[in-house]
């Protein structure tokens, strides 16, 4: 079955309008490697433990005495308590239930009643990093690189602004498309997007969609400000970072009043969800930060400019599309739409993590168990 997007829409239809189901992109069952935001650092005090859901899977995060944090799959091995109800001793956590002890590894350490612990008790334990105010996790036991962090703040100290999570009723791959979108910037906005020659892998990682565009003598006020505030030409760069990250680079070579340089404001999204059927993106606006009272000045002003830039975007026209929106990608414009391919196939070329689920699998095994054991049963 087909499952792009919201769930409530993937069984219509299905007679005349049958869709293909994607590795990635779009599929629920396919969780790409690569760091997602779990909560913000201050949820998570020193000897605090907490659970989350991220990516359809139940975590539990905790802050050992020293600070650093760490993280598990939540349901001890023993008999699936939350490991969350438990308590932090040191950089262990011990299971309420029957007093397992769990080391940040996620090997049993203690079993109260028994002389050694069991060697199979073992739980999956997760990567973690805290950056932007967030603790991230990576879902394997270490992560190959850290958090992504733009390439022109790399070895700067960062400032940032949490914004509000955008939450959709769809999977979170089909708002990634939107700033890519030139047919919709058209047809919504009336906004000429020029995206030839301006797609390229930045590193290994990361795909980097370069977008510009004449800002039109609109004879709205906001057309008018825009022009006279930017001048006659606006580019912006849309990064995508392994399959959950992107990265809106936004005044791209602008010159303000046609004059000075703009600042380039960098809004970071996570791209992920907390249960199938809701997306949950979180946006981070992040800047160089700068000593001294007018450097912290202009800090908070790039801040400030890059959260306006991201209210006009969030209340942007459009976006309830995709609250009734059952995306497909076969009818595509090669002329129009490549930015759109070249992601679905960037994203389809993600190595997928443990996270990920084959729910046919699961039934089909189950389906033999419950075969084996009635024949089983008949057999006695
Ligand atoms: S359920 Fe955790 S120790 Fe028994």
């Amino acid at each position: 079955m087909h499952d792009y997007n919201n769930p409530d829409l993937n069984h219509l239809n299905q007679g005349t309008q049958p869709l293909d189901r994607l590795e990635v992109f779009g599929n629920w069952d396919a969780v790409p490697l690569g760091w997602y935001a779990l909560c913000p650092t201050k949820e998570i005090q020193k000897n605090k433990i907490k659970t989350y859901k991220i990516m359809g899977q139940q975590i539990v995060v905790w802050r050992d005495s020293e600070g650093d944090t760490h993280a598990l799959d939540a349901f001890c091995p023993h008999m699936g308590l939350n490991l969350a109800q438990g308590k932090v001793e040191g950089k262990q956590v011990r299971c309420k239930f029957h007093g397992w002890r769990f080391n940040d590894k996620g090997s049993c350490t203690h079993i109260p009643c028994a002389e050694s612990p069991k060697k199979t008790s073992k739980v999956q334990s997760y990567a973690t990093e805290e950056q932007y105010g967030m603790i991230w996790i990576y879902p394997e036991e270490l992560a190959p690189r850290p958090v992504f962090i733009p390439h022109d703040l790399r070895g700067k100290k960062l400032d940032w602004w949490h914004m509000k999570p955008l939450k959709r009723k769809c999977h979170p791959h089909a708002p990634m498309i939107n700033g890519i979108d030139a047919q919709h910037v058209k047809a919504v906005h009336d906004i000429n997007i020029v995206p030839e020659g301006s797609i390229r892998m930045r590193d290994e990682d990361t795909l980097e969609i370069y977008l510009g565009s004449e800002i039109p003598n609109g004879t709205t006020l906001m057309g008018k400000l825009a022009r006279w505030f930017l001048g006659p030409y606006y580019a912006y760069i849309n990064s995508f970072v392994d399959g959950n990250i992107a990265l809106l680079n936004t005044v791209k070579d602008v010159k303000l009043f046609g004059k000075w340089k703009a600042p380039e404001c960098n809004i970071i999204y996570s791209i992920q969800y907390r249960e199938r059927g809701e997306s949950n993106i979180l946006p981070i606006c992040v800047t160089e930060k700068r000593n001294g009272l007018l450097s912290t000045l202009r800090t908070k002003s790039v801040l400030l400019l890059t959260k306006i830039g991201f209210e006009v975007l969030k209340n942007d026209e459009g976006d309830e599309f995709f609250e009734d929106l059952r995306f497909r990608h076969d009818n595509l414009l090669a002329e129009f739409d490549r930015p759109i391919e070249t992601l679905i196939e960037f994203l389809n070329s993600k190595p997928l993590s443990k996270w990920s689920t084959n729910q046919r699998k699961a039934i089909i095994k189950t389906e033999k168990m419950s075969k084996s054991s009635l024949s089983q049963t008949m057999d006695c």
